[in-house]
């Protein structure tokens, strides 16, 4: 089970420094919420933050786009040095075209879907996908509690996603990571469950379901 902390839930003043203790830590991906003020309502970090914060992560280093027309972005987050590039499927009329631009670019390709999104779409999509999230909240804000059915939904998706990344992303806690895991969930993101308190490596490890 990998768990990946995002850190839209560190210090905006210390971002750096949070991603070099996740990495000392034990964190082997860190997440990357990145919103335009357009898709969703907040604005987070660009490109030039993904670029800055890349030496300080040890591991995977995902990008996740919650942003309009993420074909016209993909490039300079590969360029930033994101190892996973994941972008909406609600964001633009032509996710196949952002997918395969990801790839083209080296980079492993992410495909988010909404709580509310179906699985039709999905199926058509995932020979050009590396990675499905599946967002148990509406994308926006960390903190937010996650929406029930959530966990059937995985347990939907895990049953076509065979052999990729499955993403859980939203509300995740060390008491609902285990029925996550046992859904099909392979990359927990974790972001106020991670940050709340306590030391990083021992909810790192509870989130993961180690004993700490
Ligand atoms: C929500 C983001 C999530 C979020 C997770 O839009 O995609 O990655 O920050 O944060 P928590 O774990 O606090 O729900
Ligand atoms: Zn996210």
């Amino acid at each position: 089970m990998i768990v990946a902390p995002s850190l839209l839930a560190a210090d905006p003043g210390a971002l750096a420094q949070a991603a070099r203790a996740l990495s000392e830590a034990g964190a082997r991906w860190q997440h990357l919420d990145v919103m335009d003020g357009s898709f969703v309502p907040a604005i987070t970090f660009g490109a030039a933050t993904c670029k800055a914060l890349r030496p300080q992560v040890a591991g995977t280093l995902d990008a996740h786009l919650m942003v309009l027309d993420p074909e016209r972005h993909v490039a300079a987050f590969a360029e930033a040095g994101a190892d996973v590039i994941t972008v909406h499927g609600e964001a633009t009329p032509h996710v196949s075209r952002a997918l395969r631009a990801v790839r083209a670019l080296g980079r492993r390709a992410g495909l988010a879907v909404n709580p509310g999104t179906g699985l039709d779409a999905l199926r058509w999509l995932l020979p050009d996908v590396d990675l499905v999230c599946v967002m148990t909240v509406n994308p926006g804000a960390g903190g937010q509690p996650m929406l029930p059915g959530m966990v059937e939904k995985v347990r939907a998706v895990a049953a076509l996603a065979e052999g990729r990344e499955l993403q859980v992303d939203g509300g995740v806690t060390a008491d609902n990571a285990p029925a996550l895991r046992r859904a099909g969930g392979t990359v927990l993101v974790a972001g106020s469950a991670l940050f709340r308190g306590g030391d990083l490596a021992g909810n790192l490890a509870r989130l993961a379901g180690e004993a700490a």
